[in-house]
């Protein structure tokens, strides 16, 4: 039998995800009990985290699993992601036996990888978390690539549909946001495609320049086709949010500029005010502020903003464990 990864989430059948969906909410209501009892998750983070770590965490917890959470170059060996390097430097130990070893010992390996340099050519192939899946023989969950953050991507559209109801044809705005650093779009990418999959007319707004990669924007296009939604594109952010139901603000850097963070300062410099405001949340129809946190107050989304009733960025954060929980019976063959 073969194993099933979850990459990026469009790699799942439509229903497959209504299914986890429906499950996620079936486990929030409290239906769902135990089903993961000896059974192992590997956690490995490349990168920082708060929520995917604790709630992966909680989530084999509260099914009677266990779970082991990992941080090479701290307090386990280096890791080296890649093909054919001479490893004379500071990385220690190869995914290519990593990968393999972990699988020996757990049920479903979880990895957070974020893109580490280089070009877009090169990051967009997302090389990590897929070479790590082939070198693994169980299930790898993808804890945010460079290009995807499923796991956000299903509580964002969980999210959006309990504060909504039926989230079709309402308007959800991802709006670019100014930051101080040159961040990736695996979670502006994964936003478009939860509000494209709950059938919403997507509205990407951003200054020029900063235009998704592509291929992520066919697949955010193919989505909405599928569940009759729509998506645009716009540089006039005041006016994509007139009337808006939702709107999720995030930064995310020039692609043509990736690797180069200080040219992308300098061409984002201009654009300080692309922030959420209270002005901003006037102008929506009562609309629900998402986020997938961390969040940088008055930087990406204002005070006023944060701690208002519209703010959905903690039920949000919440509705991780949720659909993780699902997950993790849905590959462990407990659901
Ligand atoms: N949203 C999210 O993935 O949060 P962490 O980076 O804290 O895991």
């Amino acid at each position: 039998m073969t194993k099933r990864d979850l990459i990026a989430l469009e790699e799942w059948g439509l229903g497959e995800v209504e299914d986890l969906l429906g499950l996620a909410a079936r486990v929030k209501r409290g239906e769902v009990r135990g089903g993961l009892e000896g059974k192992l998750l590997a956690a490995v983070f490349l990168d920082p985290s708060l929520r995917t770590r604790a709630s992966m965490e909680a989530a084999m917890f509260l099914h009677g699993g266990h779970a082991i959470v990992l941080e090479p170059g701290k307090g386990s060996w280096a890791w080296e992601t890649e093909k054919g390097v001479v490893m004379d430097g500071a990385t220690v130990e190869h995914i290519a036996e990593a990968a393999p070893v972990l699988g020996r010992y757990a049920d479903v390996i979880g990895l957070r990888s974020f893109p580490r340099g280089g070009d877009w050519a090169t990051a967009r192939r997302d090389a990590i978390i897929r070479d790590f899946a082939a070198y693994c023989g169980k299930p790898v969950v993808n804890l945010e690539s460079a290009r995807r953050h499923p796991c956000q991507e299903l509580a964002d559209a969980l999210t959006l549909r309990e504060r909504l109801g039926d989230p079709r044809g309402r308007r959800f705005v991802l709006s670019w946001a100014w930051h101080p650093k040159q961040l990736p779009t695996a979670v502006p990418a994964s936003a478009a495609l939860a509000a494209a999959r709950n059938g919403m007319d997507v509205v990407i707004a951003r200054p020029p320049g900063y235009d998704l990669d592509p291929d992520d924007l066919a697949a955010v296009r193919g989505l909405a086709a599928a569940t009759g939604g729509s998506v645009a594109v716009t540089d006039d952010l005041d006016d994509a949010l007139q009337g808006a139901a939702a709107v999720y603000p995030k930064s995310w850097g020039a692609l043509d500029l990736f690797g180069n963070p200080e040219a992308d300062l300098a061409r984002r410099a201009p654009h300080r005010d692309w922030r959420m405001t209270a002005a901003r949340l006037g102008a929506m129809d009562r609309g629900v502020v998402l986020h997938c946190l961390p969040v940088r107050r008055n930087v990406e989304i204002d005070d006023a903003v944060l701690d208002s009733p519209q703010s959905a960025v903690v039920d949000e954060a919440e509705n991780r464990l949720h659909v993780q929980r699902a997950l993790l019976l849905t590959l462990l063959g407990a659901a």
